[in-house]
């Protein structure tokens, strides 16, 4: 649609009107596509009008009315006909109006209609015309007679030019109306190159990262390719599984989820495929698996690199044959499923190990998405605190907090090991404990957030994942701290952790944490 508003400013435009309205004492109409004149209400009602016969008609409605029909079926006539501008007799009788099409790529978008006229305008035929016109509108038609005495009359020559003229401006519009469409794309094209996207679906962010994540995924959505998600713990992982299911041609079908770490073989095998009554003590009727649950939909295998080398074997058949056999079954059955799965595991590396089959990796790693830990694209942080503090608000049904700067340097500074779940737990925390408090302090950190960077406390300190994880991050760090500060006196750094000096040399030797060694790498 055009912007009718804005062509008042453009230069070249008004330059034609006011070139046509002083040459040839005419007005000019632009009507839109439904057959609104879009130009009257700036026309001053009270100016005086160059052409004697607009001067009598325009300031009364029932001419207003007339000349707004005609202009109305003239444009109608212009978008069904084959001409794109033509000429033909007036309302009145005695002028001609001149109308030209409004298009662009085929669109119509409306035309521009004037009047002229030429020697028979003046013919007596034409003015009794008008003298009836009159007399139907209830004006004088002494009053109309005098009007067209005062017409500026045009030669065949002027008349053409004119009609060249109406058509230029309608050319004029076009070409401004596609210029503002293409700088209006070029525009919206900018700023999604530029980052100005803060969310995908539930996702938020608005780094480079981030941007980068949202262009993939809106390049896979017509793809029914199987996709393999890898990111740390807390990075968002079944968010973009959810944000692939629900982009794709399959999410009217089912998502399915399945952490596969929560079972041992035995019970993945049969929530997987399913099993047969009988299959095994327990198994009192058949039962279908997940995968038949996900008929049409998505499987989300989540913590992939925890599957046991059986269970690879499984599912790469059904990767590559489309067909599964249940537990304690005999037949084969049809599934047509795809398949997203997610790791927080280097599997490039367990395939090295021998843990994970390389050819179940090249079947699952058709699109790879790698989920930016949330320290690699600290600009997001601030964005997501308003988004997890405005949800936690509306929640409690409170007036909005925020954190006071000082709180905000805390958070910004800190590793996030545990990415955005830690984040979003640590805002629902302070949000609890903050009470009536609007500005919420940096006190209500968690410690380690409010002692991050001090040297003497350990940094980092992993709440997210696993607890054994967690928990051999913290040792190691506690005594590779404490070799050094007792300059490796292991009976004595025993005494302090309170284990024995064997203990103490196993596990110096578990993490690899020997002074040469140590020395070798740079650390000691
Ligand atoms: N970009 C994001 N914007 C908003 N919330 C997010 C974003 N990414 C993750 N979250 C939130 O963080 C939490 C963790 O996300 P999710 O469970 O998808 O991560 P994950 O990678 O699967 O984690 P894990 O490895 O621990 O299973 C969820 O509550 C999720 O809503
Ligand atoms: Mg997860």
């Amino acid at each position: 649609m055009i912007n009718w508003e804005e062509l008042r400013h453009i230069h070249v435009i008004r330059k034609l009107q006011s070139m046509m309205s002083l040459w040839f004492q005419t007005d000019i109409f632009f009507v839109d596509e439904r057959g609104q004149v879009r130009n009257y209400d700036s026309l001053d009602k009270n100016r005086d009008f160059k052409n004697p016969l607009s001067a009598v008609l325009l300031p009364r409605e029932k001419g207003r009315e007339l000349i707004f029909q005609h202009a109305a079926e003239m444009n109608e006539k212009v978008f069904r006909g084959d001409r794109p501008s033509f000429s033909e007799q007036g309302p009145v009788g005695c002028e001609q109006v001149v109308v030209s099409r409004i298009a662009v790529d085929q669109e119509f978008l409306g035309s521009v209609y004037a009047f002229c006229y030429t020697e028979r305008a003046v013919s007596a035929e034409a003015r009794e015309q008008a003298k009836a016109t009159a007399v139907q509108l209830g004006f004088d038609p002494g009053l109309f007679d005098q009007a067209v005495s005062g017409l500026k009359i045009l030669t065949v020559a002027e008349k053409k030019y004119f009609h060249e003229l109406v058509d230029l401006v309608a050319q004029e519009i076009v070409a401004f109306h596609t210029e503002i469409s293409k700088r209006e794309e070029r525009i919206n094209a900018l700023n999604s190159q530029l980052g100005t996207r803060y969310s995908y679906d539930s996702m938020i962010g608005k780094s480079k990262p981030m941007q980068d994540l949202y262009s993939l995924l809106d390049k896979i959505r017509a793809s029914e390719s199987t996709v393999l998600i890898n990111g740390e713990n807390g990075t968002g992982k079944e968010l973009i599984a959810r944000a692939i299911h629900f982009n794709s041609g399959r999410k009217d079908g089912q998502f399915v989820t399945v952490n596969c770490s929560a079972f041992n073989e035995n019970l993945l095998d049969s929530e997987l495929f399913g099993h047969i009554k009988g299959a095994f003590t327990g198994a009192i009727r058949d039962k279908k698996g997940l995968f038949e649950a996900a008929d049409k939909g998505t499987l989300f295998l989540d913590e992939i690199g925890d599957m046991s080398p059986t269970m690879q074997v499984k599912l790469l058949r059904v990767l590559q044959e489309g067909t599964l056999i249940p537990v304690g079954g005999t037949e084969q059955r049809k599934v047509d499923v795809r398949v997203v799965a997610a790791t927080n595991k280097d599997l490039k590396e367990m395939i090295e190990l021998g843990t994970f089959r390389e050819d179940l990796y090249y079947r699952i790693n058709v699109i790879n998405i790698t989920v930016p830990a949330l320290r690699d694209r600290k600009e997001d942080i601030p964005v997501l605190v308003d988004h997890f503090m405005a949800r936690g608000c509306k929640e409690k049904g409170i007036e909005l907090k925020s954190f006071a700067k000082r709180a905000m340097e805390k958070i910004y500074d800190y590793p996030w090991p545990g990415n955005i779940r830690e984040l979003e737990n640590e805002v629902e925390r302070v949000l609890v404990l903050s009470g009536e408090e609007p500005r919420m302090p940096a006190e209500l950190l968690s410690q380690r957030i409010r002692d991050w960077g001090e040297s003497s406390k350990v940094q980092g300190v992993r709440v997210a994942g696993k607890l054994k994880d967690a928990l051999e991050e913290l040792e190691k760090t506690m005594i590779k701290e404490g070799l050094r500060r007792t300059n490796w006196n292991k009976s004595r750094l025993a005494k302090e952790l309170g284990i024995s000096r064997a203990g103490l040399i196993m596990k110096v030797d578990k993490y690899g944490l020997d002074k040469r060694k140590l020395a070798r790498q740079g650390a000691a």
